[in-house]
């Protein structure tokens, strides 16, 4: 099966001296989600923003068999839907049908199918109500469902979502984990929400400070780097007991 992203020997330095991948190596195959762990500033981000090309490192990297050049980029983005951790970045029309539609019309379709693009996303992801809404008015939910439908709209093969359960309430969080697994395309789901990332993946991937130090079964790789929240020590759970007046 040819994997839909390889990556090989990805090594990257930010213009001020900060190594931040060192030697990475990956595969995402069909079918598969996988949860991107680690601690903050261990280069979760800096990795995903490799592989539509917006950062450029040293090693090579494949997406649907095409290597990442200068020359593929279009074609690599085509196959590649990024939403990004904060939803403001990435909403910037005037109204949700409008950003929506932004993205297919820049991929040359008309007006008509654009429209036609948008609003069959905008339905997946249960936002069909908002159509002439402003983004900014939207709750923190909501914005990351129609972003969701910016990249959708475009027919991407693979989905990367870095950091995509923050500013979500609980039933805002089951939704977006309804909506995802329910999404056939294979993702990259950048996480520190343990449940989600159990709840959601079939896979997972540890970075420690630029190095890709573990890839297996989700709740294998926690268990070893000891990435959970609960059970939470007594004493913590007393705290707030104690503090009820
Ligand atoms: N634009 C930048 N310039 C310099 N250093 C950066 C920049 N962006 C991120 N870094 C550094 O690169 C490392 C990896 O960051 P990042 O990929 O954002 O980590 P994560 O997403 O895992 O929190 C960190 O040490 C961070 O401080
Ligand atoms: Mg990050």
């Amino acid at each position: 099966m040819t994997p839909l992203i390889e990556v090989r020997d990805l090594s990257f330095q930010y213009e001020d001296g900060t190594r931040a991948l060192d030697n990475v190596s990956f595969k995402l195959l069909p079918g598969e989600t996988v949860a991107v762990l680690g601690a903050n500033g261990s280069g979760k981000t800096t990795f995903v923003l490799h592989l539509n090309g917006t950062l450029r490192g040293e090693g090579s990297i494949q997406v649907c068999g095409t290597p990442l050049t200068k020359e593929t980029l279009p074609l690599v983005r085509s196959k590649i839907g990024m939403v990004f951790q904060d939803s403001d970045e990435q909403l910037f029309m005037p109204t949700v049908l409008e950003d929506v539609t932004f993205g297919p019309l820049n991929m040359g379709l008309t007006q008509e199918e654009a429209i036609a693009k948008a609003k069959s996303a905008l339905e997946k992801v249960g936002m069909s109500h908002a159509l002439d809404k402003a983004p900014y008015h939207l709750s923190a939910g909501e914005k990351r469902r129609v972003a969701l439908a910016g990249v959708l709209s475009m027919d991407p093969e693979i989905l990367v979502l870095d950091e995509p359960n923050t500013f979500l309430d609980p039933p805002g969080l089951r939704n977006l984990l309804h909506l995802l697994r329910d999404l056939p395309q294979a993702k990259l789901i950048i996480t520190h929400n343990t449940h989600f990332a159990l709840a959601v993946a079939n896979r997972a991937v540890f970075f420690e400070k630029g190095k890709l130090m573990a890839d297996g079964e989700v709740v294998e790789i926690m268990q070893r780097y000891d990435w959970t929240y609960s059970p939470l020590p007594a004493d913590d759970l007393r705290y707030s007991a104690q503090r009820r007046f």
